[in-house]
């Protein structure tokens, strides 16, 4: 199926029968393609909107083709989005339509008194990284090992779920500034991390995964490091080749729950 590139058409809205929670649990188990055992069921999609979360769907008209979940969480007794779960049908990708989704997400969270929206993401996902730290503008000052243990989403390739946690202070200078001009204001680099563009097809690949596990073991020591160094990742470079780049230095603003020291 062939999708126009601006997707305009496409409706960001709230989900709002118990059909399309329905769908968001088929469109998750077509992106991840995780066993029945990890999926996400409906009845997590109705209590989180149930509880205050939020469940957004992108709809080709009658038809859902990306969606957003998200959770309510507390970090010493401040109130924020725990994002869960974002995922756009393939042949709709790479037309805004995951950054649609955040930024319907944000606009409700602001709606709802709520100044930041976390979510955590795969260090080796070199789109994901782009679309987070460049052009949504978040942060990252937490690195989790293994967070979920080894999952059955092809999408992991069998390696140990490492997670960056992606910070987005929706009311930061950062994140206006990034909002409203298409990019972040400049970072003062003090460390490089690379991710090589091959990482997809070497945790696709079972042959050359021992490749991937040893940049991911590598990026790991690296990013840990320089988190407790008090760094934060501020920004991602891309090549032409498709090869990626953290970014990382100090943030000169002073958003925080306190959770990054714990
Ligand atoms: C992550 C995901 C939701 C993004 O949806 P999307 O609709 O493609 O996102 P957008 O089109 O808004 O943005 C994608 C950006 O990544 C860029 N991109 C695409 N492939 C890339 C790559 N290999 N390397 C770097 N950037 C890449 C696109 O150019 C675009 O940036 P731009 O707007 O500057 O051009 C979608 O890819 C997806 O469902 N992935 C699988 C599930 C997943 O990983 N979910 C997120 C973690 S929970």
């Amino acid at each position: 199926m062939s999708v126009s590139p601006t997707a305009s058409e496409i409706l960001i809205r709230n989900c709002e029968s118990l059909d399309e929670l329905q769908a968001c649990v088929l469109l998750q188990k077509e992106v991840w393609n995780f066993t029945d055992l990890e999926l996400i069921p409906q009845r997590l999609f109705v209590v989180a909107k149930k509880i205050g979360g939020q469940g957004i769907g992108a709809f080709d008209r009658e038809e859902l083709v990306g969606f957003a979940m998200a959770i309510p969480g507390n970090h010493h007794r401040h109130l924020y989005f725990h994002s869960h779960m974002l995922a756009v049908r393939d042949a709709y990708r790479n037309c805004g339509l995951g950054r649609r989704l955040k930024l319907f997400q944000r606009d409700d969270a602001l709606h709802n008194g709520i100044e930041l929206i976390e979510w955590t993401f795969d260090p080796l996902e070199i789109k994901n990284a782009w679309l987070n730290l460049e052009r949504l503008g978040a942060i990252c000052r937490r690195y989790v090992v293994n967070q979920y243990g080894i999952t059955s989403s092809p999408l992991q390739g069998g390696l140990p779920s490492d997670r960056f946690v992606a910070e987005w202070w929706l009311k930061s200078r950062r994140v206006e500034t990034t909002l409203r001009e298409g990019h972040h204001p400049p970072v003062n680099v003090e460390c490089r991390v690379p991710v090589p563009a091959e990482i997809y097809q070497w945790k696709a690949d079972s042959a050359m995964r021992a490749r991937a596990a040893e940049i991911q073991l590598q990026n790991r020591a690296l990013l840990t490091r320089a988190l407790a160094d008090g760094l934060a990742v501020l920004g991602y470079e891309r090549d032409a080749h498709g090869n990626g780049e953290f970014l990382l230095g100090r943030w000169d603003e002073d958003w925080s729950y306190g959770a990054e020291r714990h």
